[in-house]
């Protein structure tokens, strides 16, 4: 048991960092604990006013930005207003569970929002990367099955958990794929995993698979779920490890290096999916 928490996070002082999503829920512990350290924490929103009142009175230096990481166009045009060092990227923002959907491009709502947008922009902002990239995948990336053929679900009948869990375990091989291409290159940049556990956020409040959250025993209060992510982003952890809740089944206690499943670690995969996704998106672009 490790116990860590976020009062030992290191002085961030002069270091940017950028949290998808982080207008509510574990991304808003995450950028408060970060600015708290003294980051300069940007915040890609979709909605800029709730987040600016969400951080108004908060210690630390917070920038608020649009940002929809499920629309391509705002992913771009986040990407191409940055300039300067981004020391770590957070892609934090996610959806569990949702009704089908298909957005202004085209793409599955769920399956972009966690995974297709995150790979966008994070390959858009690599070059000014200079720490890390940590990715917020999900537990649940251990039931995941991808189908290389239709990863946007165009021809098989949609299931919001099954999106999800296929989502959370793109974002795994993503970290995979990732890492072996900059370690390939020789860059010091690190691609790192989080996976929060259950914690008690507004997530999953419409789904099913809510039903858990009743079980406080089983589950991390929203605040030590934020833990794991803030261990991932700060903790001298090896390039693409897995950050969870050392508690029973991964799914609450304090954060720490676990495994992820067995599907994750596959390289073979990982390139597939890489390139699989490029094709896609880049249908999407033409
Ligand atoms: N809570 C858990 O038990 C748990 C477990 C495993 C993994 N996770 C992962 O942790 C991450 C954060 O989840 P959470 O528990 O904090 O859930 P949450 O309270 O529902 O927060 C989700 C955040 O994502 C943002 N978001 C959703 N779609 C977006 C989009 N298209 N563009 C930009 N931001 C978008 C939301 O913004 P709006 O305010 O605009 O809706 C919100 O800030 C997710 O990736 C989730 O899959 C959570």
């Amino acid at each position: 048991m490790t116990k860590w928490t976020a009062n030992e996070l290191p002085d961030l002082t002069g270091r940017t960092v950028v949290v998808t999503g982080a207008g509510r829920g574990l991304g808003l512990i995450t950028a408060r604990e970060l600015a708290r350290a003294g980051a300069h924490v940007v915040l890609g929103v979709r909605d800029t006013g709730k987040a600016r009142r969400a951080v108004a009175g908060l210690p630390g230096i917070f920038d608020i930005r649009s940002l929809d990481v499920s629309d391509l166009k705002s992913v771009r045009a986040f990407a191409d207003s940055w300039s300067g060092d981004l020391d770590i990227l957070i892609n934090n923002a996610g959806v569990m569970d949702i009704p089908a959907a298909r957005t202004a491009d085209g793409l599955d709502l769920q399956t972009v929002t966690n995974y297709t947008g995150p790979f966008v922009l994070t390959n858009l902002l690599l070059e000014y990367v200079t720490d890390r990239v940590v990715h917020v995948t999900s537990q649940l990336h251990r039931q995941g099955k991808i189908d290389l053929t239709d990863l946007d679900w165009r021809r098989r009948k949609y299931n919001g958990m099954r999106a999800y869990e296929a989502s959370k375990l793109a974002v795994v091989l993503f970290s995979l794929e990732l890492q072996s291409q900059l370690t390939a290159a020789g860059s010091r940049v690190r691609s790192v995993l989080a996976s929060p556990g259950i914690a008690r956020t507004a997530l999953a409040a419409h789904s099913r698979s809510n039903v858990v959250n009743r079980f406080t025993f089983l589950t991390n209060d929203p605040e030590r779920g934020a833990l794991s992510v803030l261990y991932a982003a700060t903790q001298d952890v090896p390039g693409n490890s897995y950050v969870g809740p050392d508690g029973l089944g991964g799914l609450r206690g304090y954060p720490a290096v676990r495994r992820q499943g067995k599907a994750g670690l596959d390289q073979v995969m990982a390139g597939r999916l890489w390139d699989a996704t490029n094709e896609l998106v880049g249908a999407v672009a033409s």
